[in-house]
């Protein structure tokens, strides 16, 4: 015997003793192979010693009953039906949506449509609130329309003033109260003037808000927003009162899309603000911070405008840029489509580039 198999023996002699008498029916933890050990075959030899099963836990009837309804990944039948539904309904609508918009695009690069497409109003108009009710409901538009329509105040112009979905957010007469930075100011509208291209649209604006305010005169007028006068002569109760040169507010909402020559509109719309109090309140749709949707808008851009009267591929930001007006605030939702902007005439000029 060498010594390698003397120190062996002693190893192998303890190892049942300790595993036997161990309470309970515990495997025995085996000893940690030392590093050192210098014989591999004895340490496997412990490893390969069961321990002895005393008895066997039988399985409950749930635990039972759940290892014959699940297979192996754990999902119960009725739950793998429904996502395999699921996901060919999705696959489904989606190869569709595809086909739908590759016959968009292709239809589109056909077409050749003028850059003026606002007389489609003239025969949209009276369908024109139902068909953008639910997406404007979805995108919680409401909001956003009565939020900056709350800050109309003084002499109020509305261009493109459309179905007159903006009536229901005005404050109609003046009072006084605190402005957004927390400031004593005169709120509210002294008048409001409503100005679309579209007759249809006018008279749509002019018998929506003969509802709701009837007690409160407004003038509605069928012009060109890049060619309005100012609110001079304005009538209160049939008496000339006054004739202010400037509006104190301007509104536009979704109305730069349509337009020929949205730059030249904006320009316009700042000579006839009050250079120093004056603002030009904007809610406009556009291109979005993405390229993937740009494209989108991009590839439909003719055929959509060639429908609805609207460009809505355009980049707002550059337009309001270019008009030189002063930017008050910015901000953009929904992907970067929807834009918000506050404006004012470019200050130190007395009045804005027209
Ligand atoms: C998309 S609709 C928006 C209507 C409304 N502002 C709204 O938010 O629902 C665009 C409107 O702009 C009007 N429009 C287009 N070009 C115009 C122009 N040069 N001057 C005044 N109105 C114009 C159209 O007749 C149409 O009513």
């Amino acid at each position: 015997m060498n010594v390698n198999q003397l120190r062996r023996v002693p190893l192998v002699a303890k190892w049942p003793v300790t595993s036997c008498r161990s309470a309970s029916n515990k495997a025995p933890r085996p000893p940690k192979p030392s590093p050192q050990s210098p014989n591999p075959v004895a340490i496997k030899r412990r490893q390969a010693t069961p321990a002895r099963q005393h008895y066997q836990e039988r399985p409950t009837p749930q635990a039972q009953a759940e290892t014959t309804a699940k297979p192996g990944h754990g999902i119960p039948p009725r739950v793998l039906t429904f996502l395999g539904i699921s996901a060919l309904t999705i696959s489904t609508y989606c190869g569709y949506l595809y086909a739908s918009y590759t016959r968009e695009v292709n239809k589109a690069q056909t077409l050749n449509v003028p850059r003026d497409v606002s007389d489609r109003y003239n025969t949209t108009a009276a369908t024109f609130d139902a068909d953008v009710e639910l997406s404007e409901k979805a995108m919680g538009l409401g909001k956003k329309r009565r939020d900056l329509v709350h800050q109309a105040r003084g002499h109020v112009l509305e261009v493109s003033c459309g179905t007159g979905r903006n009536l229901p957010f005005y404050e109609l007469g003046e009072r006084r109260g605190l402005d957004v930075d927390g400031h004593a100011a005169v709120l509210g509208c002294r008048s409001v003037t409503f100005v679309d291209l579209s007759p249809q649209m006018v008279v749509i604006t002019k018998d929506k808000f003969e509802k709701l305010y009837p007690a409160f005169p407004a003038v509605f007028r069928v012009c060109d927003a890049g060619a309005v006068a100012p609110p001079a002569g304005i009538e209160r109760s049939g008496v000339k009162a006054e004739s202010p040169v400037y509006f104190d507010t301007i509104v536009q909402t979704m109305g730069l899309c349509s337009m020929p020559d949205p730059v030249a509109t904006l320009r316009h719309l700042g000579s006839v603000t009050e250079p120093g109090s004056g603002r030009i309140l904007l809610l406009e749709h556009g291109r979005s911070y993405y390229d993937w949707v740009n494209r989108i808008l991009d590839n439909l851009a003719p055929a959509h405008a060639d429908r609805h009267g609207c460009w809505w591929n355009r980049d707002i930001g550059d337009i309001v840029r270019e008009s030189g007006l002063e930017i008050v605030e910015e901000k953009r939702w929904h992907l970067g489509t929807t834009w918000r902007y506050i404006l004012r005439p470019k200050q130190g000029t007395g009045k804005s580039q027209s």
